[in-house]
Parts: C-alpha cells; sequence; structure tokens
C-alpha cells in the first residue's frame, strides 16, 4: 500500500485549485439512473469513489464516458435502460453511496435489490429512515440475505415524509423517488446541504420540480419522465474548507481558487476567531495565517449550516498546535474519532470525554508514522504533518484518495515537501 511522505514545517504559499464537490457528484451520478437520456456532469473531480460509482453504474445498465482535459474533467453517464436492479454487496459494501441507487431504480423500474451497505469506521450508519420514507411512498420492501429486496408494482406515490432527524442521504434517495412517483411528496427535516441542492438544482433542469431547496422543507411533484440535462459540479466546500486549514496550520498565505467566501459557511467565522484572515478576491479565496500560534476555539457539528462533520477532524489537527483548549464535540456520527490516536503519536494532547475530544494545545508536533484510517481523519493527520517537525508518513492513504483529487501536486505546488512512496 502506497505511503504520503510529508517533511513539515514549510508555510503554504501560492494558489490551491478546489476540484468538484465528490458528495454532490456522487449523488448526481445516481440521479443519472432517473433518465434514459445522458446527464452531463461537467467539473467531475476524479477519485476513487467516482470510478467505483461509475463501476456500479454500469453494472445497472449505464454508458459511463469521462470527458474533457485533466483539470477540467466530466462524465457522460447515460442509462438508456436499465438492465440490472441488482446492486450485489461486493460494490455496495466499498462505498456506502452506492446504495443510494435504491431511489431510483424503485422508481424508474418499480423494484431493486441492493445490498445493505453496514457499518464503517465511523458508525453503524443506519438506512431506516430511507426505508421508512420509500414505504410512506407505498414501496414494499423486505430484507433477504442482507439485501433491501424492494418493489413498487404500480409504481410510487407521493408522501408526506416527516423525518425524525435530518439526513443527507435519506433527503437525496427520497428525493430522487419522489421526483418520478405519481403525486406529491414534502419532506420536513430535509438536509439542506449545498450538496441537496446541487443535486435538486440538476433534477430541475432534468425536468423535476422541486421546490423548498436549501430549506428543511423539500416539496417535489412528481413527474412522469425526466430528460438528459447538462449541470456543472459545485466546488467542494469540504476540499476548500480543509485547504483552508492546511494553509493556517501551516502559517501560510494562499489562494483557494475558483471559490467564494461562502463555500467557507461556519468555518469562516470560526478562521477569524483563531486568527486566520481571509480575503475575497476576483474567483479566489486569500487565507493568511500568521507567524504566531492560532488561538484555540470550541466548535461543535451540526447538520448545515452547523459545523460540517466533513471538517471535524482536519480542525482538530489545527487546534493540536494552537495556543489554548479547543472542546470539539461531533454530534453526527458515534465513531469519528479515531484521527485522535494517530494525532496523539504525533505528540498533540487530546483527551475524549464522550461525544467531546478536549485538545489542549501544544508547541510543536512531532513527526511519527501514522495510519489514515477514514478520509477526513487523513486529511487532519497530512494538516499535522505539515505542522510537525520532521517526516511523517502516513500509510494506508487510498482513504485519501477517496475524495481529495492530485492532493500531493496541489500541495507541493504550494512549497509542501510532500510525496508518495508508491508500494513496490
Ligand atoms: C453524507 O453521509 C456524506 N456522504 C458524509 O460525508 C457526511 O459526513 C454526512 O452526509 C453528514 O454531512 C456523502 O455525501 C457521500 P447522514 P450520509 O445520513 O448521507 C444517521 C465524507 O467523509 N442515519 O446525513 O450517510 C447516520 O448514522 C462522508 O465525505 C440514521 O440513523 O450521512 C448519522 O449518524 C462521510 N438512519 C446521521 O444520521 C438513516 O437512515 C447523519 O447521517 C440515515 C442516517
Amino acid at each position: 500500500m502506497d505511503n504520503i511522505l510529508i517533511e513539515g514545517g514549510v508555510p503554504l504559499k501560492g494558489a490551491l485549485p478546489i476540484s468538484g464537490s465528490k458528495n454532490a457528484v456522487l449523488p448526481l451520478m445516481v440521479a443519472a439512473l432517473l433518465s434514459d437520456e445522458a446527464l452531463i456532469l461537467q467539473g467531475t473531480p476524479r477519485l476513487a469513489d467516482t470510478l467505483h460509482l461509475a463501476h456500479v453504474l454500469r453494472e445497472l445498465g449505464a454508458e459511463v464516458e469521462a470527458f474533457g482535459e485533466a483539470r477540467d474533467e466530466g462524465l457522460r453517464v447515460q442509462v438508456r435502460e436499465i438492465t440490472s436492479t441488482r446492486a450485489p454487496y461486493e460494490l455496495v459494501k466499498k462505498m456506502r453511496a452506492s446504495f443510494w441507487v435504491l431511489g431510483p431504480l424503485l422508481a424508474r423500474a418499480g423494484q431493486a435489490q441492493v445490498s445493505l451497505p453496514g457499518g464503517c469506521a465511523i458508525g453503524t450508519r443506519p438506512v431506516d429512515l430511507y426505508l421508512q420514507g420509500l414505504r410512506l411512498m407505498g414501496a414494499q420492501l423486505d430484507m433477504e440475505n442482507g439485501y433491501v429486496i424492494a418493489s413498487a408494482k404500480n409504481g410510487l406515490r407521493g408522501a408526506q415524509i416527516d423525518l425524525p432527524f435530518i439526513s443527507v442521504g435519506a433527503t437525496h434517495v427520497l428525493m430522487q423517488a419522489a421526483s418520478l412517483a405519481d403525486g406529491e411528496t414534502c419532506i420536513t427535516n430535509a438536509a439542506a446541504e449545498p450538496e441537496v441542492i446541487d443535486v435538486g438544482q440538476c433534477l430541475q433542469l432534468m425536468g423535476a420540480q422541486i421546490e423548498g431547496l436549501g430549506t428543511n422543507t423539500i416539496r417535489i411533484k412528481g413527474v412522469s419522465r425526466l430528460r438528459g440535462a447538462t449541470y456543472r459540479v459545485a466546488r467542494d466546500r469540504i476540499e476548500a474548507g480543509a485547504f483552508a486549514l492546511a494553509i493556517a496550520a501551516s502559517g501560510g498565505d494562499a489562494q483557494l481558487m475558483g471559490v467564494n467566501a461562502d463555500i467557507l459557511g461556519s468555518l469562516r467565522p470560526v478562521l477569524e476567531t483563531i486568527g486566520v484572515a481571509i480575503e475575497a478576491q476576483e474567483n479566489s479565496l486569500r487565507i493568511i495565517g500568521q507567524q504566531d500560534r492560532l488561538t484555540a476555539t470550541s466548535i461543535s457539528t451540526a447538520p448545515y449550516p452547523g459545523f460540517a462533520t466533513d471538517l471535524q477532524a482536519p480542525f482538530m489537527g489545527v487546534m493540536c498546535c494552537a495556543q489554548g483548549e479547543s472542546q470539539i464535540r461531533e454530534t453526527i456520527f458515534e465513531n469519528r474519532f479515531m484521527h485522535v490516536q494517530e494525532l496523539v503519536r504525533m505528540g498533540a494532547n487530546i483527551t475524549l470525554h464522550g461525544d467531546t475530544a478536549r485538545v489542549r494545545g501544544v508547541a510543536q508536533l512531532q513527526a511519527a508514522p501514522v495510519m489514515a484510517t477514514d478520509l477526513r481523519a487523513s486529511i487532519a493527520l497530512v494538516i499535522a504533518g505539515l505542522a510537525a517537525q520532521g517526516t511523517t508518513r502516513i500509510g494506508r492513504v487510498y482513504h485519501l484518495d477517496r475524495g481529495y483529487e492530485r492532493l500531493e501536486e496541489k500541495l507541493s505546488q504550494c512549497g509542501a515537501r510532500i510525496w508518495r512512496e508508491r508500494d513496490s
């Protein structure tokens, strides 16, 4: 397995291009199942996860082609006919978002057999909300040998779906299914995440009738058919946030390219509180760290517009060497603290108290061999490695490849000493 090596202590300077959003493009690719015409997704990032989902979609009958030059690539996904309605365990277990094909398969083909995704490193991650919502829309659902066996012989019908709490995935699946259902669906406690807006806007271009995107109540009037569309995927707010934190941790001064300040959302005031200056420029955002240690502050993760759980680990990476104490509370996933032990190996002072990590900043982190445990934990280790003294070796970097496009190339263009050691 490959390793990433980082020799710390270099402030990042220069320009960091922000790729298309992973968590938008995955449900957008799934949405291609809703139409027999082509969905063209511009600005698709080239990631292990997008390649994997392309594989899943091909199994179901999709033609998936990449087009364009490196750095402005796209995907063309067309499902003229759904040739299989079965998403097998071997494919779904590798990436949870594969389970999301359940909604469109059921809506367009009237049946689906999709493997339950199982838990993953960050928590048990059940799918009960998806299933409850689809049942309310008239689907028959049974569990057999680890699979959800779903059918809707007479098609799905609109329904009132009151989600007990916010789930991004359930919102994606139910919104997509409702787009082809008979009648109106109203989802309350829907996710307002920018990625849900992205998918909703693309569905609108495909002919769906959706209102309330970006709020917690989404109304969808089902239509009998959706057409193809060309849609540009939004930039990745999680990558932008992680890079802003990396610049801050390294005491650098660099630009996030192709984005404006909105992309940082609730991270922006937090960055300002800890001593990072942010300057909006034309088509870029300048992030200015400081020579002295940053000031510690506390955060608690929450659904959008709260502090994103996907930025919790990288934020902790920065707090490890801030001045003072930070309380970091994780409210979305029950086990998203696996980076803690790895950061401690680098000299961080962190203790866990239930859903809260107490981080007392140290003056200097030390390089160490560490292991990536999940996607966002991995970038926390990269950030810590950039700030640490010595050369940090990060193992299991396939986690990073799932969600960060050309990471070493982007960071080294800003002066970071980061390279990949390929396993022979
Ligand atoms: C999406 O996961 C993202 N994944 C996650 O990003 C992100 O962390 C998460 O939303 C929260 O923002 C993608 O977009 C591909 P949820 P999702 O359903 O949809 C519980 C990353 O690193 N729940 O909003 O799976 C669930 O267990 C990834 O890029 C149920 O109990 O998240 C969790 O505790 C990781 N029953 C909470 O809800 C259900 O039926 C929120 O999860 C569904 C969810």
